[in-house]
């Protein structure tokens, strides 16, 4: 008699090899892992141990222990909700509540740092014990995930969300208030950034500062909050201003300026969090946005840099049944450079948001097509980026969106190449052999994989018209 355990493994592999055998091409392989994906990322939400709308970072109680709500994944995580369902979609509106309950009660309980605090315990109280904060990304990224909400709702002529998060009150006592005065009144003090080891001030942190305080501008006018929208527009020109600090004449960004504590390590202060910045905050054009000169001289950095760096970049790649269909790999992405945590590794989620910049690179592109505007565009870095995407030539606007696309589903190539049979993706990929490292099941992996398939189905519907 087959033991039950030894039935339930020939059932799941019997189960997925069938999956897989329905798999015909790249696509059915990008859509396979995008529903197992999404299956993934959902179970990481209310979870039956934790509050309602409370965003595990990943299941992984020891080693690391992530079982905590982190402000800033939870708010990326409905980001990319947002944009892959419907918004009339069930489950999806009754998460936005939760959600928005769930953020607003962590606003009002003790906390050791203000709204800056990192991440919340399972039992609704702030965890307490060491850590690096305040990090003031949480409640610019929070605020512009339910700005747009009430703004595109309002777009329609529903205010109710927006009286719902909003009230101009002082002392603030509505979601987006505490959060926009906390935003426009601190952030020219040093915090933690995003990877939450370095004190100091940081681009990634400045961007989606910005970009929330531009937001605020908005909700406050609809909301006829007048003196408040001149102050957070005040306040984003500061910022926006600041931005300069971290460009030196190289015009490769450097991550953090004025560092006053934390780690001291990253000495080239090359950073992926770069690359997260502009997509956060959907710069696509003009000044430090996806196709700026700077963005795409970091981007090319980046890549060359952790090309070298990681042992996976160079192997050769193996065909065989499994990755029959992928393309050529690109490049796996880390942090930065000098990146110790686990040993220092390439992150599933940091190539997927490589990709996804591609994307958008590919969609601008695309656009210009019918214009004649990209011929004097960027000529300083034109040939720099001519070379990363093997273009030869005088290409044109259409050579450009083609070669994007194509890295774009490289570095996407590279993601699947590394999940396991079942779709299952972790925190980062062994440099070395390219297995799971870090927290298993991380809920941000997910949703920058879902983020980078959306980005790649808009281009398609984008080439269809
Ligand atoms: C935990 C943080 O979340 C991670 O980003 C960091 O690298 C390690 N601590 C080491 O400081
Ligand atoms: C460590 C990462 O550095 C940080 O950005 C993230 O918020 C936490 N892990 C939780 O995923």
């Amino acid at each position: 008699m087959m033991s039950i355990r030894k039935f339930v493994a020939l059932f799941f592999f019997l189960t997925i090899s069938n999956v897989l055998s329905q798999v015909r091409n790249f696509e059915d392989i990008i859509n396979l892992r995008a529903e197992q994906a999404y299956k993934y990322l959902i179970a990481n939400i209310s979870r039956s141990d934790t509050p309602k709308g409370f965003i595990v970072a990943s299941p992984s109680k020891v080693d690391p222990d992530y079982y905590y709500h982190w402000v800033r994944d939870a708010a990326l995580v409905m980001r990319s909700l947002s944009l892959i369902l419907p918004t009339n979609n069930q489950f999806y509106l009754r998460q936005v509540n939760q959600y928005a309950s769930l953020e607003s009660n962590h606003q009002k309980i003790s906390k050791l740092s203000d709204q800056g605090e990192p991440k919340f315990n399972p039992d609704g109280t702030s965890f307490k014990g060491p850590w690096g904060r305040p990090q003031n990304d949480g409640p610019a990224l929070r605020s512009a995930y339910f700005s747009n909400i009430a703004l595109a709702k309002a777009a329609k002529g529903d205010l109710n969300y927006l009286k719902k998060f909003y009230a101009p009150n002082l002392p603030a006592r509505s979601l987006l208030k505490i959060d926009f005065e906390y935003v426009s009144h601190k952030w020219n003090n040093p915090d933690f950034d995003l990877w939450e080891e370095i004190q100091g001030q940081h681009f990634y942190t400045r961007m989606v500062q910005h970009h929330s305080l531009k937001l605020a501008a908005e909700v406050a006018t609809i909301s006829k909050d007048i003196g408040a929208k001149s102050w957070y527009l005040s306040q984003s020109e500061k910022i926006e201003n600041s931005l300069n600090d971290h460009v030196k004449e190289d015009k490769i960004i450097r991550a953090t300026v004025k560092r006053v504590g934390g780690l001291d390590s990253k000495h080239s202060q090359l950073d992926s969090s770069v690359i997260l910045a502009v997509l956060h905050t959907d710069r696509i054009e003009g000044h430090l946005s996806i196709t700026s000169e700077e963005i795409q001289k970091t981007f090319i950095t980046l890549d060359q840099t952790f090309k070298k760096l990681y042992p996976i970049n160079q192997k050769k790649v193996i065909r065989n049944n499994k990755n029959r269909y992928l393309p050529t790999l690109a490049t796996a992405i880390g942090r930065y450079p000098e990146d110790s945590f686990f040993g220092g590794n390439p992150w599933y989620l940091l190539t997927s948001t490589f990709a996804e910049y591609c994307y958008r690179q590919a969609a601008f592109w695309k656009k210009q097509s019918s214009t004649s505007q990209f011929n004097s565009f960027h000529k300083k870095s034109q040939s720099m980026i001519s070379k990363f995407l093997n273009l030869r030539g005088n290409p044109s606007a259409q050579d450009f969106y083609r070669a994007w696309k194509n890295k774009g589903d490289q570095y996407l190539a590279r993601v699947l190449y590394h999940v396991d049979d079942a779709g299952h993706q972790a925190e980062q990929m062994d440099k070395v052999n390219g297995h799971f490292k870090g927290a298993n099941d991380l809920t941000w992996s997910y949703a920058a994989y879902l983020s980078a398939v959306h980005h790649r189905k808009l281009l398609q519907k984008q080439n269809r018209r």
